[in-house]
């Protein structure tokens, strides 16, 4: 992909060996009996105006892993650094700085804006707390600004949200994550709720963005087409750990992982006649409160061997930027 901001210099985001495990409490002393590894030992790096896809099946810590670094979510260990600034020790004001720089859009753009507030409110909610406009006059004007650049029409500046249609909806979370002008946004499933037609409007509108403030996303689907169009590069989760990374275009021409293998075989591909297998993955992810030792993708792999039961496997390179984790070709 071309792209005048791709690629430059150091990191944006850095996160190393993330975790976020949520404690299991039973009883009525609410002792704490387990623990949910929702995220157990993630590391990766955006680069500015970079694009990371985020992908994996349901419940594999995809969101916590987005929510951690914004601290939605307290991480349980690890490092997270925005511009060399370490996010997890962060006092107060660092972390009211790092938060205009970081935003989050959401999945549901129905549960996601409340309804109590207009779109005035709720664009304008971020530069009212920190104070980035002068006047009221000054804020409507900057809100409608705002609207006209997602390219809805700033008469309904006024309205509320049951008044808009599920992308329109969309479309103001987007105006409202870009009020603050951030420079990383992290996008949960953010065009997953809506209708094809429409998620191929939001994801231009994604990239249109991206390339005229240089922005940088962390985008959470599990659709991968919608992945492979806006990414740069691609990060397959399972069971909260990261099982491969690659450039988008190695990812889908080559992938290594098992997991990613079966994955990119339930993608539609665009030239029927080209021969490819689809992998059907038998059973469900296993429960991340007790993964699978060894490679916790083993109990549903199908090239798995024994040594796969037992030892943890490696991390390999598959070429540059593109690394793995598997024993197969030992
Ligand atoms: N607040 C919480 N308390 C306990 N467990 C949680 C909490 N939030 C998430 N989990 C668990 O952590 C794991 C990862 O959840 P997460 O929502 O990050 O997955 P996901 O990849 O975003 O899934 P989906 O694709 O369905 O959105 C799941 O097993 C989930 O049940
Ligand atoms: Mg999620």
């Amino acid at each position: 992909m071309s792209d005048p901001y791709y690629g430059n210099g150091q990191p944006l985001v850095g996160v190393s060996h993330l975790k976020k495990y949520f404690p299991v409490r039973k009883g009525v002393m609410r002792r704490v009996v387990a623990q949910v590894k929702a995220v157990d030992d993630v590391s990766f790096e955006i680069k500015p105006g970079e694009t990371l896809g985020l992908v994996g099946e349901s419940g594999c810590g995809k969101t916590t892993v987005g929510r951690s670094l914004l601290r939605l979510i307290e991480p349980s260990d690890g490092h997270v650094e925005f511009e060399n600034v370490d996010v997890l020790k962060a006092s107060k004001g660092d972390l009211r700085r790092l938060r205009r720089n970081m935003q989050i859009i959401f999945q549901d753009p129905y549960a996601s804006l409340n309804p109590r507030m207009s779109v005035l409110e709720i664009i304008g909610e971020g530069l009212r707390v920190h104070k980035l406009t002068s006047s009221t006059s000054e804020l409507e004007d900057r809100v409608r600004e705002l609207l006209d650049r997602v390219k809805l029409d700033p008469v309904y500046i006024n309205r509320y949200p049951h008044e808009f249609s599920g992308g329109q909806r969309q479309r103001i979370g987007i105006a409202r994550a870009l009020s603050l002008k951030p420079k990383f946004i992290v996008c949960d499933e953010a065009v997953s709720a809506l209708d094809v037609s429409i998620q191929a409007q939001v994801i231009n509108l994604l990239m249109d963005l991206r390339d005229e403030f240089g922005l940088s996303y962390l985008f959470v689907a599990h659709d991968l087409s919608v992945v492979r169009h806006i990414s740069h590069r691609v990060a397959v989760m399972y069971l909260g750990k990261i099982v491969e990374i690659a450039d988008t275009e190695a990812l889908f021409a080559s992938p290594m992982h098992p997991y990613t293998r079966a994955l990119l075989s339930a993608v539609p591909v665009a030239n029927p006649t080209a021969k490819r297998e689809r992998i059907v993955l038998q059973g469900d992810v296993p429960s991340p409160i007790n993964p699978p030792p060894g490679c916790p993708f083993h109990t549903r792999c199908p090239v798995a061997m024994a040594k796969c039961k037992t030892e943890v496997p490696p991390l390999k390179e598959a070429g540059s930027g593109h690394t793995y984790t598997c024993h197969l070709d030992e």
